[in-house]
């Protein structure tokens, strides 16, 4: 079943912003970059760090504690010390509004 939640307008955020929402008890950070508006977890695979402080890079977001880069298409880090993906979260913009699902895997 596809659960999407409406997370609010596709403006709310500029490029190369970040927004931490709560949905349905998980942390999230909506992102936007030139290429759109991505959902990923909020904490860092490496260590319990929110990702909020750090920034993003074309279509990547760097943790700021200990420097690595993740894939907010795939979740992928891509480097150390950072080894595990980050989950990522299926995002669509719809009327100007975003909405995520929560439950899959992107
Ligand atoms: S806590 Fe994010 S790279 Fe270490």
């Amino acid at each position: 079943m596809m659960n999407w939640i409406d997370v609010g307008s596709a403006d709310q955020l500029k490029v190369g912003e970040m927004k931490r929402v709560r949905v349905q008890g998980r942390k999230l950070l909506l992102c936007r970059t030139a290429t759109g508006h991505y959902c990923v977890d909020e904490m860092c695979s490496h260590e319990d760090y929110s990702l909020w402080f750090g920034s993003l890079k074309n279509d990547s977001i760097k943790c700021s504690l200990h420097g690595s880069y993740f894939d907010l298409i795939s979740g992928r880090p891509l480097n150390a010390p950072a080894d595990c993906p980050l989950r990522t979260y299926p995002l669509e913009v719809l009327d100007g509004r975003v909405r995520i699902n929560p439950d899959a895997k992107a």
